[in-house]
């Protein structure tokens, strides 16, 4: 989902010289669409240049906002417990988001989660672009539908196309599965528990193709 070029996005943003070091140092003062005036700090992507996988989230949370790291709050703690399982070292794994700002409703005196418009995931797709130029993962691993359609597009459905192997013009290969906080979600603990395995079995998938 490229922004078209006169299209106000991240891209009037990017720095000459593309490294991870200033790529997330550009980021900072990115205001590529409107939700860096609400949110606290860009939260760019974390993890080693040649890490074998790319993970791709939606947005940070509002945990993520206040300390500017990657799903290092309720979904990221569930994520890293679902990588240990599936054999993933935290060390092969770029994590990133496919929007860098964390866009929200107050609810009292919370913040809850609101879902990024098209055009705000289209004005921030320079950045992941980049990151992957970067990194050139084995395989990027779109978590939930927003990170899929920024890789794929708008007619990507991860309801039929969970878990293939497939490919686009921003990575040569690309795996999709849910979102994890959409396990937090769960109803009740059986409910929990199955779509839990399910991940995993996805991440055990991921786990074999990033070291293809
Ligand atoms: N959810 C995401 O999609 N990304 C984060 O970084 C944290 C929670
Ligand atoms: Fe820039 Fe992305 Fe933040 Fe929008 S969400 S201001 S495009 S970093």
């Amino acid at each position: 989902m490229n922004p078209s070029p006169h299209e106000r996005s991240a891209a009037d943003f990017l720095p000459e010289q593309l490294s991870l070091r200033n790529l997330r140092e550009a980021a900072a003062d990115c205001r590529g669409c409107d939700l860096y005036k609400d949110a606290t700090q860009t939260v760019f992507g974390e993890g080693r240049a040649r890490a074998k996988v790319m993970l791709v989230g939606e947005q940070p949370g509002d945990v993520e906002d206040k300390d500017g790291r990657p799903f290092v709050g309720p979904a990221g703690k569930l994520l890293r417990k679902a990588l240990q399982e599936a054999g993933i070292a935290e060390r092969d794994v770029y994590l990133t988001n496919a929007v860098k700002h964390f866009k929200f409703v107050w609810r009292g005196k919370r913040r809850i989660h609101a879902k990024p418009k098209r055009i705000e995931v289209r004005a921030c797709t320079p950045w992941l672009e980049a990151e992957i130029r970067q990194v050139r993962p084995n395989l990027v691993a779109a978590l939930g539908a927003t990170a899929a359609q920024a890789l794929m597009g708008p007619s990507f459905r991860l309801t039929k196309q969970r878990g293939q192997l497939m490919s686009s013009g921003i990575a040569p290969r690309i795996v999709a599965t849910v979102h994890p906080s959409s396990i937090l979600r769960a109803p009740d603990e059986e409910t929990r528990h199955e779509v839990m395995a399910s991940f995993i079995h996805d991440l055990k998938i991921i786990a074999k193709e990033m070291g293809a």
